[in-house]
């Protein structure tokens, strides 16, 4: 997949931008502040319907205007898709090849974006509400049927909490609600597994190749509800919560699900939030967003638009050089940078677009000697 055309009106510090992008590396320069990273979130707006930043969508409004407006046409190797999506406090519009679209949920899995930013350190530094967030926006693009078990899940675990707040310990509801979240838990869970087994395998070979073959990378799926297949994950949930049911009541919430599960990332065995450097925290990031672009492209035979927000800094040398060519797999590749910024001895060939106060000039073509 790959962005050809993108329209932005009032969105961030943007009042009007289009810009053509190509099927090859694209760089958006320019000194801070200029509205880069802001081209990269109308695009990421347009897959996920949020902010990479987790800004609020209101946020994204140019202060002093209404509402914000992206089009984008998106090749996705078949065809060209149109979306179009207005929003403002009041009202939201979305136009999805020219039919309407009631919600900018019915957006989500249409387009497959994936984006490397600052933030994504968070993965290993940060709580496990993230890790959860990282795999759920995952398998809600690559599923519908992930994304719609997902929704019920969280709808009816706010639904058995209300009951156990209320202490109705023979409301014959909570029985139901059990089995329900048993059943939408299971199917979130066991899928979660999959794809943790899966990036897993990948990353630990980018993490190989991005440390010269030191770096033993691990990944592990975190839960109480042990099993790989949907019968055992079920099994052993329905028996947990009957465990747990007594605590639960007394507590008011539900104490186990996917709600509470988490990933470890170990480093030659050694957990990496607690004994990884910064460098190393970093390629594992990198070695995770990797291995979810190759994942992806397996699954949905199409490749993921990559956006890649100034992640530059604290990498090595040879870790920036192993990097960029792992990223180049992909057809189009939009990244930002500062000006003068060192990408230049990595990347020798693409097309650049100057930022300059919410304004993209006129691209030009760049291509120069690789040094070395
Ligand atoms: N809702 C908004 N309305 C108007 N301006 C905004 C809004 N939100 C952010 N800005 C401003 O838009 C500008 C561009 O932000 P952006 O993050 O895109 O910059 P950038 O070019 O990526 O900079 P950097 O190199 O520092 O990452 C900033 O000055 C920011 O304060
Ligand atoms: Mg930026």
């Amino acid at each position: 997949m790959y962005v050809k055309t993108i329209r932005i009106k009032n969105f961030r510090n943007h009042q009007e931008t289009q810009i053509k992008f190509e099927e090859k590396i694209n760089i958006l320069e320019g000194e801070n502040a200029q509205g880069k990273s802001s081209i990269l979130e109308a695009i990421y707006f347009l897959a996920t319907s949020r902010s990479f930043r987790n800004s609020r969508i209101k946020d994204l409004i140019q202060i002093g205007n209404e509402g914000f407006f992206i089009h984008g046409v998106i090749n996705d190797e078949v065809e060209d898709i149109n979306v179009k999506v207005y929003y403002s406090n009041k009202q939201r519009k979305i136009s999805f090849n020219n039919s309407k679209l009631t919600s900018f949920l019915s957006l989500i899995g249409k387009i497959k974006v994936l984006i490397f930013a600052a933030e994504d350190i968070e993965l290993v530094k940060g709580d496990a509400k993230g890790r959860r967030k990282f795999l759920d926006i995952h398998l809600s693009l690559m599923s519908e049927e992930y994304f719609f078990c997902l929704k019920q899940y969280k709808k009816i675990l706010k639904q058995r909490n209300k009951i156990l707040k209320e202490e109705k310990r023979g409301d014959k509801k909570i029985g139901l609600l059990t089995e329900q979240i048993a059943e939408y838990g299971t199917k979130i869970v066991e899928k979660r597994k999959e794809i943790v087994r899966k990036l897993n395998v990948v990353a630990k070979s980018m993490q190989k190749k991005l440390s010269k073959d030191k770096e033993e990378l691990e990944i592990r799926y975190l839960s109480p509800l042990k099993g790989e297949t949907k019968q055992e994950i079920r099994e052993g949930y329905l028996r947990k919560l009957r465990e747990t049911f007594k605590n639960d009541l007394r507590y008011h919430t539900t104490s186990i699900g996917p709600h509470k599960d988490d990933i470890d990332f170990l480093i030659n065995n050694k957990k990496a939030k607690n004994f990884a450097s910064e460098g190393q925290k970093r390629s594992i990031v990198l070695s995770l967003k990797l291995a979810e672009y190759k994942v992806m492209e397996e699954a949905t035979e199409k490749g993921a638009i990559i956006l890649v927000d100034d992640v530059l800094n604290e990498l090595d040398e040879e870790r920036m050089k192993a990097f960029y060519p792992l990223l180049h797999g992909g057809k189009q590749v939009i990244l930002t940078c500062t000006k003068n910024s060192k990408i230049w001895e990595y990347v020798n060939k693409g097309v650049r677009y100057k930022v300059r106060e919410g304004k993209v000039e006129d691209a030009d073509e760049i291509q120069q000697t690789k040094r070395n």
